[in-house]
């Protein structure tokens, strides 16, 4: 299956997007059966209000995250979206076959829009066409992402609907691929998703040291209104049971699960626990990256590499779609 998926470098990456994409990324690459390219969504990420200054560091430094997590260059294509010119070209042509009303229906540009109430740009408002385009132009089959796209996927599934029945079958539509845990909701809020924009107390960065997760979990929102709202409580719950890998962590979850349950669960003891799984599951994380910090120039490198790869496949597919539209004289 070939599998397609992309991260804007924005802010500290957080254990809502390990657990609801990076992780998935990880194990499909290492499924020999499938195909990976994985690529930083720049484009995508200038929508939003950013310091031109930091853009390169981000890059980078998402990067570094993503390959000391587990990507891996001689099994994956990586690649920086603006690198690959193809991407805008066909979300040119996607824009003329995508209606405004279904752009205006987004839940993620209303909300953005919201929040960015000065700089509502075009940009924002056509970034699930930028996303399908992305996505389409490697003709993927599938995407690893957490629940909040679902719905731009959607949408590109219905621009490869439209553009095949129009001008001839040239896309798959790409299906998403959700992990047990699609939605980890934010420490402080747990009515809201984890996010960057929430602020670093309601995430954890996968980068945070033990004593920063201990004191964040300790102050995250557990069970409130005398125990009869649990929501806080379940999340923090579902972060123990995803990380819990060996047989005595499994364990110890379905106890907690079982106090929780009951009401009997001592947050004094859970809470540390939870934050000293999450801290060792991330040691071998923050060994790599550490090595990873004095090598920019091999970031750089797989980068290059990526896009010589990703270059070659879009290329192809963008002629092929100009073809179809009469664009080849
Ligand atoms: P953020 O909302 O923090 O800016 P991104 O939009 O960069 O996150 O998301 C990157 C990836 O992580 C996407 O696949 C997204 O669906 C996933 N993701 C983001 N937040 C969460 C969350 N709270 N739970 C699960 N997956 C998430
Ligand atoms: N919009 C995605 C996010 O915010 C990032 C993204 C851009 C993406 N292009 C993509 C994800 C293509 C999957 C496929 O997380």
């Amino acid at each position: 299956m070939r599998i397609l998926s992309g991260i804007q470098p924005s802010g500290e990456l957080h254990i809502g997007n390990y657990l609801g994409a990076i992780k998935n990324w990880i194990k499909l690459q290492n499924d020999s059966k499938n195909e990976c390219w994985f690529f930083v969504a720049d484009y995508h990420s200038i929508t939003e209000n950013y310091d031109p200054k930091e853009k390169p560091k981000e890059i980078l430094d998402l990067t570094a995250d993503l390959l000391s997590l587990g990507l891996d260059p001689e099994k994956s294509v990586i690649f920086q979206q603006s690198q690959i010119p193809g991407h805008t070209d066909l979300t040119w042509i996607f824009n003329t076959i995508t209606p405004l009303g279904e752009l205006e229906r987004m839940t993620q540009y209303k909300d953005k829009a919201a929040s960015q109430k000065q700089n509502i740009n075009v940009g924002l408002f056509d970034y699930p066409v930028l996303m399908a385009a992305d996505i389409l132009i490697y003709k993927s089959e599938a995407v690893p992402v957490g629940e909040d796209q679902v719905q731009h996927l959607e949408l590109t599934r219905e621009t490869a609907r439209r553009f095949n029945d129009r001008f001839g079958k040239v896309f798959p539509e790409p299906k998403p691929l959700l992990t047990e845990t699609p939605r980890i909701m934010s420490l402080i809020d747990p009515t809201k998703k984890m996010s960057k924009s929430g602020g670093e107390k309601s995430y954890i960065a996968i980068s945070d040291s033990p004593e920063t997760i201990q004191e964040k979990i300790k102050t995250a929102v557990s069970d409130t209104g005398g125990g009869k709202d649990k929501r806080g409580g379940y999340n923090l719950l579902e972060i123990f049971n995803a990380f819990a890998e060996t047989k005595e962590e499994k364990s110890d979850y379905s106890n907690y699960k079982r106090y929780h349950e009951e009401g009997t669960l001592k947050y004094a003891e859970f809470k540390p626990a939870l934050a000293n799984l999450i801290a060792n599951y991330f040691a071998d994380y923050r060994k790599k990256r550490a090595e990873l910090s004095g090598n920019p120039d091999y970031v750089k490198k797989v980068l290059a590499d990526g896009a010589q790869k990703a270059s070659a496949v879009a290329a192809k597919t963008l002629q092929e779609v100009k073809q179809k539209l009469g664009l080849i004289i």
